[in-house]
C-alpha cells in the first residue's frame, strides 16, 4: 500500500514493463519517422516522464515541444479543457507524434488535435502510455498505446493526484475506488 494525500493505491504497472513497452513504442517511431524529420509534442503535465524514457530510445532526427491543458480535477474530468501553453507554431507543415500520459474520456486530446490541426501540420499521429479504453466515448486515432487499462483511477510515472504521486516510477491504482 501506497499512500498518496489521504488515499491508499496499490501498483499496477511496474517500471520494469512500463520501460520495456516505452522501448518498443520509440522503436516504432523510429522506422516509422526514419526520413520524416517529426517533431513530438507532449501535452503537459503527464507526458514527462513518459516522454522522457521515450526519448531516451529514440534515435532518428527530430524535436521536442509541449502544449500544457488542464481537465481533470482531483480524481475525475471536469469536462472542459483549459488550455494554458498554446500549441506552438513551428509544427506548420511538420510531422507531429502527439504525446499523451493517459486518454480517459478522450476530451483533452479532442482539443488539443482541433487547435493543432489549426496550425496546418503534414501529418499527426498519437501515441499515449495509458488509454482507458472503456471510458473513451469520443471516436480518435491512437496510433500507439502502452497498455490498455481499466477504468479506474492511476498515479505515477507523471501522473497525478492533485499535483501529487508524479515521482512514482510504477504505475498506481487507487486501491479502493468506491471509497475515493
Ligand atoms: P480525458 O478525460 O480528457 O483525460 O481523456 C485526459 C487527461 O486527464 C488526466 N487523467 C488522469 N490523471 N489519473 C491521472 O492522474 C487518471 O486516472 C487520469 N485520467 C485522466 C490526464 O492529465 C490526461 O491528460
Ligand atoms: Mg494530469
Amino acid at each position: 500500500m501506497i499512500t498518496i494525500k489521504n488515499k491508499q493505491f496499490v501498483r499496477l504497472i511496474p517500471k520494469e514493463k512500463i520501460q520495456a513497452r516505452t522501448a518498443e513504442i520509440a522503436q516504432d517511431l523510429n522506422t516509422a519517422y526514419a526520413d520524416k524529420n517529426p517533431i513530438f509534442l507532449g501535452v503537459l503535465n503527464g507526458c514527462f516522464m513518459f516522454l522522457a524514457e521515450m526519448f531516451k530510445h529514440i534515435e532518428i532526427p527530430c524535436q521536442v515541444s509541449f502544449t500544457k491543458v488542464q481537465s481533470y480535477e482531483s480524481m475525475q474530468s471536469s469536462g472542459k479543457v483549459l488550455e494554458l501553453i498554446g500549441i506552438p507554431e513551428d509544427v506548420k507543415g511538420r510531422h507531429v507524434v502527439l504525446v499523451e500520459d493517459i486518454i480517459d474520456t478522450g476530451l483533452t486530446m479532442q482539443s488539443v488535435m482541433a487547435k493543432l490541426k489549426l496550425q496546418k501540420p503534414s501529418s499527426i499521429s498519437v501515441v499515449t502510455l495509458l488509454h482507458k479504453a472503456a471510458a473513451t466515448k469520443i471516436p480518435l486515432q491512437i496510433d500507439h498505446v502502452g497498455f490498455v487499462i481499466e477504468n479506474n483511477f492511476v498515479v505515477g510515472f507523471g501522473l497525478d493526484f492533485d499535483g501529487y504521486g508524479r515521482n512514482y516510477e510504477d504505475i498506481l491504482v487507487v486501491s479502493d475506488q468506491a471509497n475515493s
